[in-house]
């Protein structure tokens, strides 16, 4: 893992950062890490098992055990995900889901008992990893990290207009309201909290197209990676 290219992409949810993440691995061929994707699929296992959110030795054993397959068709895009032979990539993606995994997150011992789980995803030819501690706990090391802010506002509107347009009925206000309770929370928990790197390249894009986001990181990984081949 220690030569391995990686490249972290950091920040709360509706600041476009699954998109950018796949661009980039598609782009540079590399393997992607959808770190929010393993919390909300303990979040749901938990669901299933009935264990209690409350529970916290009950879910750091359940992470341990999970039986987790990412299924990609090429190198970074991500199509499937399977819990224990089930299918549950549509599972996973609803608000509850969300909420859940934020309340998981914050558990000392989940996190320790996933991180093992993430490391895994550093494999050649290089990682690009998305989460909310990629490049300040999980990949300190990283080449490049880029972490990715917006306001709360522009993140529900968003966050609305993606629910609408899957015919998903939203109610604006509670989806603004959800996402700031979750900011809250993943920002002002004890381990691992929402923050950017020291090192990081902060991009507001609250005001950008995504083309504008993906361009402007393209522009960094040229720079941090001059001899890459795509
Ligand atoms: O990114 P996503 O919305 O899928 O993440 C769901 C939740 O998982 C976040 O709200 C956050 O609480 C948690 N998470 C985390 N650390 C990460 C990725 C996600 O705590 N690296």
């Amino acid at each position: 893992m220690a030569d391995m290219p990686v490249i972290t992409v950091d920040g709360p949810s509706g600041t476009g950062k699954g998109t950018v993440c796949s661009f980039l691995a598609n782009w540079l061929g590399w393997h992607l890490l959808d770190s929010g994707a393993l919390y909300r699929i303990l979040a749901l296992a938990a669901d299933k098992h009935a264990v209690s959110l409350q529970d916290e030795l009950s879910l750091a054993e359940l992470a341990e055990k999970l039986q987790i397959q990412f299924t990609a068709q090429q190198a970074g895009s991500l199509v499937k995900v399977m819990l224990d032979d089930e299918d549950v990539t549509d599972a996973i993606r609803t608000e509850a889901c969300g909420n859940a995994a934020s309340q998981v997150a914050a558990i000392v011992p989940v996190r320790q008992a996933l991180l093992a789980r993430q490391h895994a995803f550093c494999q050649p030819p290089g990682l690009i990893a998305d989460g909310r501690d990629m490049g300040t706990v999980v990949f300190p090391d990283a080449d490049l990290k880029i972490y990715l802010t917006a306001s709360a506002d522009i993140r529900a509107e968003r966050r609305y207009k993606q629910l609408l347009d899957k015919g998903i009925g939203a109610n604006l206000r509670d989806l603004s309201a959800d996402i700031r309770a979750r900011d809250e929370r993943d920002s002002n928990r004890a381990v691992s909290p929402l923050k950017s790197a020291e090192d990081a390249i902060i991009i507001d894009t609250g005001e950008l197209e995504i083309n504008e986001v993906v361009n402007a990181i393209r522009k960094h990984v040229n720079e941090t990676f001059p001899n890459l081949q795509q």
